[in-house]
């Protein structure tokens, strides 16, 4: 059968699904629910938060050979983002035999569910776990949960049937999918041109293949709204019922999804997963590894982006302070014109940005740690996983004789945008570890900021926290941190 050129194609549990144009605004979750009656999936916060519609994602690995899974909020998927995928959902863990998977057993066996509204996520999020990882330790479990709420079991029962789950044979775990691997081979081999799908006149979703074809698509329609991970946008769409109109996709130009070592910086492509930046910066700066291991959850970080986050420019967005205390630069593009601009000067007030009119974001350079360079980072918040910073606070400095030099500082939360602040920075330049003290911090935090109340915390309680995670940093250099010679 030929394929439908307007339809977005994907498999599911041994066949191939298509679903017409006309679908291209539908969530993942409602087109499952609604139009494959796969009501095992269940929605509960339609925000990201709650973790009932996790389904796994499969993709083929660069080879073809096998598939990756991740697991994501399906309720935040734009359906035209599975084409060319495979997904599974609760259904597809029953066996032929009609034996649950050890996973569905075990939550069972350790009465780890009651009410059951949560539980087809769970299983969701924790057979995608023991696809990666054979033996999770318990923390590896809790993490692979964050996203996931249960209001009736508590989660005692539930971790325990994930450590007993894991105990069972490695082929009783992985999932099945020797009917949608050719299948998905075939769909590789379809998918070579670029796909456009229409619904109407002017409501298109496009998924470009390459850089330069994306670039020609924005020149011409500089009022499409890019799409990276689908996590803001994803909101936008439920709760604020937006429709917008051309929609172009960044998830088919493989440049995108590339980081590329450039010897002195990692230049990191617009569509690289937080999860992937997250394993990426693990050894070198373990500080921003930990503050994107509480930036949501694994299925938010599985397709979530950092330009998604720089883009979206929300005050309190967790990535920039990292990014700004490392010295990050953006790479830009319009058209064919392409320039590079430090991320401190990217933005031009709340949620205002430096992008020109159909310019985007191709990738975010981040420098590697020179030689006895320190980074410090920290993100307070009121629940520890899953939640937004009241303030996030990342420093970078170097010791020599004993003294701060190259210190940069930054915060979100304070400002309008997430930000440097040079005044703190000159506090804290030149001085030895001791000499810093907290007076003038507060001197500086004074002059740096505009006193606001905030819905997640107070002035007083953010600068506060602006000061003491400084202090902390600095505390726990002395006698901790290398010194450089001069
Ligand atoms: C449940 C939940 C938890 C969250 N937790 C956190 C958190 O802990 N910390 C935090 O900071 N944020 C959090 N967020 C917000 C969100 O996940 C991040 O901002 C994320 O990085 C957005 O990336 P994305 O790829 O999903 O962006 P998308 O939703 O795809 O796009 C976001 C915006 O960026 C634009 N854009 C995307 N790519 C580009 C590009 N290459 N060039 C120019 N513009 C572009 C889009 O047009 C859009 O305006 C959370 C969101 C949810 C739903
Ligand atoms: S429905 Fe709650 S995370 Fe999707
Ligand atoms: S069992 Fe009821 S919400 Fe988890």
């Amino acid at each position: 059968m030929t394929p439908n050129p307007n339809s977005v194609r994907f498999v599911l549990d041994g066949a191939i699904i298509e679903a017409g144009g006309e679908h291209h605004g539908s969530t993942v979750l409602d087109y499952l629910r609604e139009q494959l009656q796969r009501s095992g999936t269940k929605e509960g916060c339609a925000e990201g938060d709650c973790g009932a519609c996790v389904v796994l994602l499969g993709e083929l690995d660069g080879a073809g050979a096998t598939i990756n899974y991740r697991p994501v909020n399906s309720c935040l998927q734009l359906l035209p983002t599975l084409h060319g995928k495979s997904v599974k959902t609760v259904e597809s863990l029953q066996r032929g035999n009609g034996d649950l998977h050890p996973v569905q057993q075990a939550l069972a066996a350790s009465h780890g569910t009651q009410c059951g509204f949560c539980t087809p996520g769970i299983v969701m999020s924790l057979t995608g776990l023991l696809q990666t990882v054979a033996q999770p330790t318990r923390n590896q479990i809790n993490d692979a949960l964050s996203g996931n709420l249960c209001r009736c079991t508590g989660y005692r029962p539930i971790v325990e049937a994930a450590q007993k789950a894991a105990a069972a044979p490695a082929g009783q775990l992985k999932l099945d999918d020797s009917a949608d691997l050719p299948l998905l081979r075939q769909l590789r081999r379809e998918s070579a041109q670029p796909a456009v799908l229409h619904s109407a006149e002017g409501q298109d979703f496009f998924t470009p293949t390459t850089l330069a074809a994306l670039a020609d698509y924005l020149s011409r329609h500089p009022d499409a709204t890019l799409l990276a991970g689908s996590t803001e946008i994803g909101l936008q769409v439920n709760k604020q019922f937006a429709r917008p109109g051309r929609i172009v996709y960044l998830g088919g130009v493989s440049e995108l999804r590339q980081i590329e070592d450039q010897g002195t910086l990692w230049r990191i492509g617009a569509q690289v997963s937080l999860t992937d930046v997250q394993n990426l910066v693990a050894d070198v700066y373990p500080d921003f590894a930990e503050v994107l291991r509480r930036f949501g959850s694994p299925p938010i970080r599985s397709t979530a982006t950092l330009a998604g986050n720089i883009a979206n420019g929300s005050p309190i967005g967790d990535s920039m302070p990292c990014l700004l205390a490392l010295g990050a630069s953006l790479q830009l593009r319009r058209g064919d014109s392409t320039r590079t601009l430090a991320l401190e000067d990217f933005y031009t007030g709340q949620k205002k940005n430096a992008l020109q009119s159909g310019e985007f974001i191709t990738a975010i350079d981040l420098p590697k740690p020179g030689p006895g360079e320190v980074f410090r980072a920290h993100k307070v918040s009121k629940r520890f996983d899953q939640d937004i910073s009241a303030t996030c606070c990342a420093l970078r400095y170097q010791l020599v004789d004993g003294k701060f030099t190259r210190v940069r500082l930054a915060y979100n939360g304070l400002a309008p945008s997430p930000c440097r602040a040079p005044r703190l920075e000159a506090v804290i330049n030149g001085r030895t570890p001791e000499a810093v003290s907290a007076a003038e911090l507060d001197q500086a935090i004074a002059a740096s900021f505009t006193a606001r109340d905030g819905l997640r915390a107070s002035w007083a309680y953010r600068s506060l926290l602006a000061r003491n995670l400084v202090l902390r940093f600095i505390e726990e250099a002395v006698g901790s941190v290398p010194e450089v010679t001069p």
